[in-house]
């Protein structure tokens, strides 16, 4: 298949698929069919409902159909751990997998995506799970602020569930100065920071809002989602210390009412966004072994979001 074009799906088609409870509002189908066609392969990313109980059944069933791989959303990538054949170093360091590559030898024996080697008939083929969601964070952040290195910085997270743990461990490896956690449920907060305090002591941590600015808010809470939920940070704080940046892990509707508020404060806000369109374009290489076509993926994204 040439580069742009598609072929209809034949007895040849591959799969890649997302698995989420729930799932329709995945943008993830529209940015990796994109990128795929790009790439001129004969594959389909397709999007799953599956509940949690079905989690591991979907997973070998998609290894013994010849899938290439998966991408897993909320709420899987906490229970995927247990489950895949191999954990790869950072998503055990991060603590969850959104990414699996189903892997098989290659004629030099060395462990090989599917995708790149096509397993020879009765071999064998295992799971390998990754995390590609924490780099992204890193990556939105330098590209949606302009910002080349968070060393140094001092952060506010709102949030203590699985985003929020990616995002405070992969900033506090990025060496940032302080961070400051704000959480509905305060036992989760505790336990995160217990987790980054043991892997990266030199970070500095406040509980609640400080008492002055900081450099950069994130939202890694699940308000903003839903049509009328409250604004996710203490509008007071924000009107008072009108921090630069501000950035939202969600990325629908385009303007939260958190980037909303904050860019009527003047601080400059980024979406979710380019967060979700680097971690479906790492996804993609891993299963390719190809470079992702990363600007018809997110021309794709825009328009399935936002148009
Ligand atoms: P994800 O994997 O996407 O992070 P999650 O682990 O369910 O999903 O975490 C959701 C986050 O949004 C949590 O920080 C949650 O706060 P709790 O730890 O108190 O549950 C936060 N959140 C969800 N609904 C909220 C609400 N109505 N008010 C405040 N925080 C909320």
């Amino acid at each position: 298949m040439s580069p742009g074009k598609v072929d209809h799906i034949n007895a040849s088609t591959r799969y890649c698929a997302v698995l989420g409870h729930p799932i329709a509002h995945s943008a993830s189908p529209a940015m990796q069919n994109a990128g795929l066609g790009m790439l001129g392969l004969n594959w389909r990313y397709l999007a799953a409902d599956v509940p949690p109980a079905g989690l591991k059944a979907a997973i070998q069933g998609a290894q013994a159909l010849g899938f290439i791989g998966l991408n897993l959303t909320v709420p899987h990538k906490l229970r995927a751990l247990r489950i895949v054949d191999v954990v790869d170093p950072d998503a055990r360091k991060w603590g969850a997998i959104n990414t699996i590559v189903f892997e098989t030898r290659d004629p030099a024996g060395r462990w090989v995506s599917v995708g790149s080697c096509p397993p020879a008939p009765g071999a064998a083929v295992r799971s390998h799970g990754y995390n590609t969601d924490a780099d992204a964070i890193i990556q939105a952040l330098q590209e949606g602020f302009g910002w080349r290195s968070l060393r140094g910085a001092t952060v506010l997270l709102l949030g203590a569930g699985g985003a929020a743990q990616a995002a405070a461990l992969r900033l506090a490896q990025e060496g940032i100065k302080e961070l400051w956690l704000v959480n509905r449920t305060a036992a989760r907060r505790r336990t995160l920071q217990r987790m980054v305090a043991r892997q990266y002591p030199r970070c500095v941590f406040g509980m609640g809002y400080p008492d002055k600015t900081v450099d950069l808010v994130i939202n890694a809470t699940s308000l903003g989602l839903k049509r009328g939920d409250p604004v996710a940070i203490h509008l007071p704080w924000l009107k008072a210390h009108r921090p630069p940046r501000v950035f939202d892990m969600i990325y629908r509707p385009r303007e939260t009412p958190l980037l909303r508020h904050a860019a009527k404060l003047g601080c400059q806000t980024v979406n979710g966004m380019g967060m979700l369109l680097y971690q479906g374009a790492r996804a993609l290489e891993l299963w390719t072994g190809r470079p992702a076509p990363v600007a018809a993926m997110r021309r794709a994204l825009e328009a399935h979001l936002y148009v």
